[in-house]
């Protein structure tokens, strides 16, 4: 099969390179001049485990290929997907400017019969459109056909699920057309879901939307688990291990981030109010994880007071570990109000270090060093999982911070692990430690 994907971004790349590795032709094509030169040079834009080394692989074998030239890209394809980002617009609702823009490039360069493929998250009848805008531009004696085929992979372990995902769903108006899909995929023998367009596009934005709400959920009930002295930790594995609930997306944190939970939930939301219904349920997922992603610093501010000239090291700034990607990460609202609120910040992340400066230009010190991010700190916050931190031992943190307070947003510890330290420790959902030393003494 001769491929060509659209857009070069975590979905479209991830989606070409591992196309071509399982011994399709590929082509990628992007607007981004300086993106396609990396490509072709074997560099990757994005730090995504395991993508350089099949991108390289891919390329030399001739199989995989780059380019900014729609005529070049478009014109013999046999399948084009089409894998351009949604950004949000201002009122929540999908901008969908670029696909557009790639439907129509593909329109006026097409010189065969095509199947259009849609992996970007659009709304319910993009693709209609999409079918709509590509008839009436085409050349007259090509067929051109449009399928749904949305995407699931999560940034971080992009590779792994593109060869192991739980299914993938193909949302086509006839079976032929399915069928052209199914075969690509055939290598993969992950289960395929066919149906119709409209509902492929719904089971993204619902896929997503619900692991929010599990999300927000969970946070909800960290609170609750504050305030009666329960710990959340417990509560989600006891539930978790009702099959019916599962354990997944079930830990309680500061908030979800990303490129797609907040984008895709207030898209469902405008989506909902479209049709005239009001989407209550999820309104208040969304509504949490805006109060999760503040947590952080009120929590901080009510066990040392004021922030003004208190030294933090903020450890963690990509949304999740296993990538340099900040979108919409809750390290960035911390940040913002730790600023606010007058404190100087040093951060710490292995690899995100640049997306963050591009942002938050030079309002806070950067360092891959997380010893550099201790010293002297009066207070720790944790805003990513990363191994480095997960595995960091909690004697660390006393030795180089000047007052070991840490804040951890992402549960890290045992808290059996914090109480033999002489530290303040704050945690999502459960009890607070302080001068946990002098209490383990005691009880020895
Ligand atoms: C998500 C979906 O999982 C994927 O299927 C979709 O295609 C794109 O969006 P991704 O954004 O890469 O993938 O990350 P994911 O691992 O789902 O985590 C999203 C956010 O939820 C992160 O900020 C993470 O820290 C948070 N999260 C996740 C929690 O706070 N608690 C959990 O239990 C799980």
């Amino acid at each position: 099969m001769k491929i060509t994907v659209a857009g070069t971004g975590y979905v479209g790349l991830t989606t070409g390179v591992c196309l071509a590795e399982i011994g399709h032709h590929v082509t990628c094509i992007d607007i981004q001049e300086e993106k396609i030169s990396l490509l072709q040079a074997g560099l990757s834009p994005i730090y995504e485990p395991r993508l350089k080394p099949l991108l390289i692989k891919n390329l030399s074998s001739g199989r995989l290929d780059f380019t900014t030239n729609p005529q070049y890209a478009y014109s013999d394809a046999e399948i084009i997907f089409i894998a351009v980002g949604t950004p949000e617009n201002d009122d929540g609702t999908a901008n969908l400017d670029d696909v557009f823009a790639v439907a129509r490039s593909i329109a006026l360069n097409i010189e065969n019969d095509v199947l259009i493929c849609t992996k970007s998250t659009v709304p319910v009848g993009t693709n209609d459109r999409i079918k709509h805008l590509v008839h009436c531009e085409k050349p007259p004696n090509v067929h051109v056909e449009v399928a749904s085929n949305p995407e699931f992979l999560r940034e971080g372990s992009a590779i792994f699920d593109f060869f192991h995902g739980d299914r993938i769903v193909i949302g086509a108006s006839h079976p032929q057309v399915a069928a052209v899909l199914e075969q690509i995929y055939l290598p993969l023998k992950i289960p395929i879901i066919k149906t119709d367009i409209r509902s492929a596009e719904m089971i993204k934005y619902v896929s997503n939307a619900f692991l929010a709400t599990k999300i927000s959920f969970i946070n909800e009930i960290a609170f609750i688990c504050e305030q009666v002295g329960a710990n959340v930790e417990e509560v989600a594995y006891g539930v978790g291990q009702d099959k019916r609930i599962g354990h997944r997306f079930l830990r309680a944190g500061i908030g979800y981030g990303g490129s797609c939970f907040p984008k895709d939930t207030k898209a469902l939301v405008q989506l909902s109010g479209n049709v005239k219904h009001k989407f209550e349920l999820l309104e208040a997922v969304i509504k949490v994880n805006n109060r999760q992603q503040t947590i952080a610093v009120t929590k901080v501010k009510g066990a040392v007071g004021h922030l003004r000239g208190k030294k933090v090291a903020l450890m963690g700034l990509s949304f999740k570990p296993n990538t340099d990607d900040v979108r919409e990460a809750p390290s960035l609202t911390i940040i913002r109000e730790l600023l606010e609120e007058g404190a100087v910040i040093t951060a710490y992340d292995p690899v995100a270090l640049t997306n963050a400066q591009l942002v938050l230009g030079d309002t806070i010190e950067y360092t891959t060093e997380i010893r550099v991010a201790l010293t002297n700190a009066e207070i720790a916050i944790i805003a990513t999982e990363w191994d480095e931190i997960v595995q960091l031992p909690l004697n660390t943190y006393v030795e180089y911070m000047k007052e070991a307070v840490i804040m951890d947003g992402r549960n890290c510890y045992p808290l059996e692990e914090v109480q033999k330290y002489p530290i303040t420790y704050l945690s999502i959902g459960r009890p607070m430690i302080t001068n946990a030393l002098m209490n383990t003494k005691s009880i020895i």
